[in-house]
Formats: structure tokens, C-alpha cells, sequence
């Protein structure tokens, strides 16, 4: 279907349905620009709590579009492509993590909101990469804590806070792939130019960043940084809005040693035609369980809240 046509028929059926967009900073060029909020995860989950429409369409991955059904229930929740998971929702099996956590009773559960609803409901505080180290920093020094699913963020929690949290073995896929060495040969192919870096990448890779933070913070340290130039290291939809809010900026991915971009498989599943498939028939819909929604909703919320208290979020 033509291009042109498809952009025009999502605006339209939006109007007409009282939906709206939400998109990660992830998502294909195209499905950023036609969203009606673009955001990294923690701000896309209080969009989704505040939103007064009808339908919202999440054009993100699963557990992104269950959080916005789990935090605003009495709306109709959308995903094109109802098969878009993550890595590391995929790592981290409820009865797996079931007996995980049995191994450690007098541990409190902070999971990263990359995970099911099931992992969710079993956790006390979830947390993002846009609050995860303040969030820990403001629990009490001697609190013991299991942190799931991702141990390269949980690792980098540990080390600048200086936590000792048992981190369950998981990973992104998507990150975890790509090497300090790659960063090493762009920083010498561009000396002095500053690398931004997700917390989802290995140690040895954040260890030779200049910057390591949420897609939003790594936004927000190039809006403020006097260099032209970023080496990037993170998935590359972002290039979209860097580019977008930084016309004049040059922007460098990295990508895997056999030369793969950072592409996330599972964020690109979501196209044009699905979008407007999406919208035209209210369908693949976020359904869950009261239970399970109930359950999930207390550690977001809890997450919600401290963030607020903390002036992570307004
Ligand atoms: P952010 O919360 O930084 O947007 O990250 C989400 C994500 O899936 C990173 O891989
Ligand atoms: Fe999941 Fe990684 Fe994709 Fe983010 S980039 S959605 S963590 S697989």
C-alpha cells in the first residue's frame, strides 16, 4: 500500500477513534514521526496512566504495551504486532524466576520493567533505566535485594552505588552484542568526540563511555554537549530524534565487531501497514487478568511514586 495513503488513513481512523499514538524512541522513523509521544520507557509508562483516550496504540514492544494496560485498564490497548517481545522479558520465565526468588526470602525484588507481567507481580519495585540508580540510592543502605532480568544494568547499579544486589542472568540481546572494541576504534577514528552508552550494554563497553544513561538521558546529555560529534551506543531508532532535536549534529553508531547495526528485531516488527491494520480493526488487543493487573499494578506504582518523591518525573 502506498506510503503516503497509510500515513494519511492512521491519522484519520486516530481522530475518529479517540486514540492515540504512543511511541518509543525505538520504533521505526516513520512510526515516531506519525506518534503522538515519543519517549523512553519511564515516560511512555506515565503518558499511558494520564491518557484520557479511548484507545491508546502502543507502538513499542510487549511488556511496554501490558505496563500501559496494567497502569490505565479501562482502556482499549493496542500492539501492531502482538508478537514484539524483548530479549529480556524472554530470559527471565515466571516459574524459573519463582525459584529464583525462593532462594532468597529476606530479599526484596526490583525488576527492570523490560520483564512480564507475571515477573512484575511477583516483584516489590520496578524500576527503568531513567530511575534505576536513584531508586536504589533511596532504599536503605542494608536492604538486601534480588535485581531481574538484566544483570549488565543491575551490574552497573552495583557498581556506581556500590550495592552488592543478586542480579539474575539475563540480558538484551540487543546491546549485550555490541564490544568496547568497536567503541575503542571509532574513539581513535574520532579523537575527543564523547560516546553515549545505554546501561544495557556490557561493563566493558560502559567502562569507555563518556555517558551512561536511558535513551531519554543520553537525549538530553547531547542537547547540552558542546561536541558536534556523538558516538552512539545503543539501538539506532534514536538516531531519528537525536537527528530530529540536534539538526546540526553529526551522530556515530556503533555496531556489533561482524558489522551488524544496533538493531532491535523485535521494536521494528511494528510497521506502517501494521499500524493502520492496527487501528482499522482495534486489534491485537493488551488483554489481561484483574488478577494479574492488580498484582503487577502495585510495584509500577510503587515505582510511580517514588520517582515522583525523588523529582525523577513531575
Ligand atoms: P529506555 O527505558 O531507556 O527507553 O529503554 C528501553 C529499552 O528497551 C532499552 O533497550
Ligand atoms: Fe528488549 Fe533489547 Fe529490544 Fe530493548 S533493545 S526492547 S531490551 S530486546
Amino acid at each position: 500500500m502506498d506510503t503516503e495513503f497509510l500515513k494519511q488513513e492512521i491519522l484519520r481512523l486516530k481522530r475518529e477513534k479517540n486514540a492515540v499514538i504512543l511511541g518509543h524512541y525505538y520504533q521505526r522513523d516513520e512510526i515516531q514521526a506519525l506518534s503522538d509521544y515519543v519517549g523512553d520507557s519511564l515516560a511512555l509508562a506515565q503518558k499511558a496512566q494520564q491518557c484520557e483516550n479511548d484507545i491508546i496504540v502502543f507502538c513499542g514492544v510487549h511488556f511496554m504495551a501490558e505496563t500501559a494496560k496494567i497502569l490505565n485498564p479501562s482502556r482499549k490497548v493496542l500492539l501492531p504486532d502482538v508478537t514484539a517481545t524483548c530479549s529480556l522479558a524472554e530470559c527471565c520465565p515466571g516459574e524459573d524466576f519463582a525459584r529464583f526468588k525462593a532462594q532468597y526470602p529476606d530479599y526484596m525484588v526490583i525488576s527492570y520493567v523490560n520483564c512480564s507481567a507475571e515477573i512484575k507481580a511477583m516483584s516489590d519495585l520496578i524500576c527503568t533505566s531513567g530511575n534505576a540508580e536513584k531508586l536504589v540510592r533511596a532504599l536503605p543502605e542494608d536492604q538486601k535485594i534480588i535485581f531481574a532480568p538484566d544483570r549488565n544494568l543491575g551490574g552497573y547499579i552495583n557498581r556506581v552505588t556500590g550495592r552488592e544486589m543478586v542480579l539474575w542472568d539475563g540480558c538484551c540481546t540487543v546491546h549485550d552484542a555490541l564490544r568496547a572494541e568497536s567503541v575503542l576504534k571509532l574513539k581513535a577514528e574520532y579523537p575527543g568526540v564523547p560516546v553515549v552508552a545505554h546501561p544495557e550494554c556490557r561493563k566493558e563497553l560502559l567502562d569507555v563511555a563518556d555517558f551512561v544513561g536511558s535513551t531519554k538521558a543520553m537525549l538530553t546529555y547531547i542537547q547540552n554537549s558542546p561536541s558536534d560529534t556523538i558516538i552512539v551506543g545503543t539501538e539506532r531508532g534514536i538516531l531519528y530524534e537525536m537527528q530530529q532535536a540536534n539538526p546540526g549534529k553529526r551522530f556515530i553508531p556503533v555496531s556489533s565487531p561482524d558489522g551488524r547495526p544496533c538493531e532491535c528485531g523485535y521494536m521494528k516488527q511494528n510497521t506502517l501497514e501494521n499500524l493502520y491494520a492496527c487501528l482499522r480493526d482495534e486489534t491485537p488487543e493488551i488483554i489481561m487478568s484483574d488478577e494479574i493487573i492488580e498484582k503487577a499494578k502495585k510495584p509500577i506504582i510503587r515505582m510511580l511514586e517514588m520517582s515522583k518523591q525523588l523529582g525523577i518525573i513531575k
